[in-house]
């Protein structure tokens, strides 16, 4: 099937997974509506994002050792609107699983005309998988889950287990700003790669 965002066995990253292709949508209700509340929503309430736009946008804070300008009624993120931010936590699992569709869409890409391949598609939708797998396992609220509320990590085996877990996914997370970048400047590309192809605009050329 071919369409603006589907072209053979490459799928855009802002549709997958396509649930089109399973339930009749509405022709004013595009698939990517279904879908892009979650990797949408983890990133708007990222932490590296909230402190640019917090910064940038309202200046509050304003950044370390700059005093702070007059608060007034100011409340942060312990009221509405701001306390929704505290679902980023919930949209990390949605997030884990629109990767998993995002690999799953890789696996197709090496099947261009239903023989094995590797295509210049295949390698753009597994460097975009690659680079958001990067920005979604650098999440402090996954750094968290994995390694949070534990008094001692070398209490018993499941801990010591967490530990190396928390300790990669440290490592991870130190560069979490540059993930968020890349990734987002990835899922772009790959998105526009996708829809030249299908517009017929470029050839996705075989590579092997
Ligand atoms: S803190 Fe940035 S994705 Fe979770």
């Amino acid at each position: 099937m071919n369409s603006n965002y589907e072209a053979g066995e490459l799928l855009s990253p802002f549709y997958s997974p396509n649930l089109g292709r399973w339930t009749p949508l509405p022709q004013w209700l595009s698939p990517a509506m279904l879908i892009l509340w979650a990797p949408g929503g983890f990133r708007l309430t990222c932490y590296y994002y909230r402190k640019a736009y917090y910064r940038s946008f309202t200046l509050h804070p304003p950044g370390c050792a700059v005093a702070e300008g007059k608060r007034g009624e100011y409340s942060g993120e312990t009221t509405f609107p701001l306390l929704l931010q505290n679902l980023h936590r919930y949209l990390l699992y949605f997030a884990v699983i629109v990767l998993l569709f995002l690999w799953y869409d890789v696996w197709r890409a090496l099947w261009p005309q239903g023989h094995f391949g590797i295509t210049v598609g295949t390698l753009v939708l597994a460097l975009n998988s690659t680079l958001l797998t990067g920005y979604t396992f650098s999440c402090h609220s996954l750094r968290h889950v994995v390694g949070g509320k534990l008094d001692c990590f070398s209490l018993n085996a499941t801990c010591r287990v967490r530990y190396r877990a928390w300790s990669r996914l440290s490592w991870l997370n130190e560069n979490h700003m540059m993930w968020a970048w890349i990734s987002l400047f990835g899922v772009m590309f790959a998105d526009f790669y996708v829809w030249m192809v299908a517009a017929g605009r470029i050839t996705n050329f075989r590579i092997i």
